[in-house]
């Protein structure tokens, strides 16, 4: 599976492990297939540019799924959603990343450098990751009506 990951210059804020270098190493070391989609450095960028670039990848199918970082996740997320057929989850607890998989079929994952320990990010992408659309009816309803 291939995962496109984005994020502004959020994912790369810090002294310590920065966030998207090490989103992205953690994927590739469970295995999945990584698009670097960007930014790639501190500088400061527009959030709306890198949310285009993994619904790209996504729409294209050249990626399945996406993860977007940036302060909050939230820019991120209204971003993604703006195009038809993104399913952009900003999640802040494990229950939110299991239930936009369940309920919603998520297709990318949003979340926020400046509210989460990269720990917790890392949790939550790996329950985002092996949780499974539920396919029940009410929720293939409801998905298929957002297009
Ligand atoms: C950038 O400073 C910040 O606004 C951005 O990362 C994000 O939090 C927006 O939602």
């Amino acid at each position: 599976m291939i995962i496109a990951v984005g994020s502004d210059h959020a994912g790369y804020e810090g002294e310590a492990r920065q966030y998207k270098p090490a989103v992205m190493e953690h994927l590739r070391a469970l295995g999945y297939g990584v698009i670097d989609c960007g930014t790639d450095g501190p500088d400061s960028v527009d959030y709306p540019d890198f949310a285009a670039a993994v619904c790209n990848e996504i729409l294209a199918g050249r990626a399945e799924a996406g993860v977007l970082i940036c302060g909050t996740g939230i820019g991120m997320g209204i971003a993604a959603n703006r195009r038809s057929g993104i399913r952009a989850a900003v999640c802040a607890t494990p229950d939110m990343a299991r239930l936009s998989r369940e309920h919603n079929d998520a297709n990318i994952l949003c979340v926020g450098k400046r509210v989460l320990s990269l720990e917790q990010v890392l949790e939550l992408l790996d329950i985002w990751l092996d949780t499974p659309f539920s396919g029940g009816e009410r929720h293939c309803r409801r998905v298929q009506k957002m297009g």
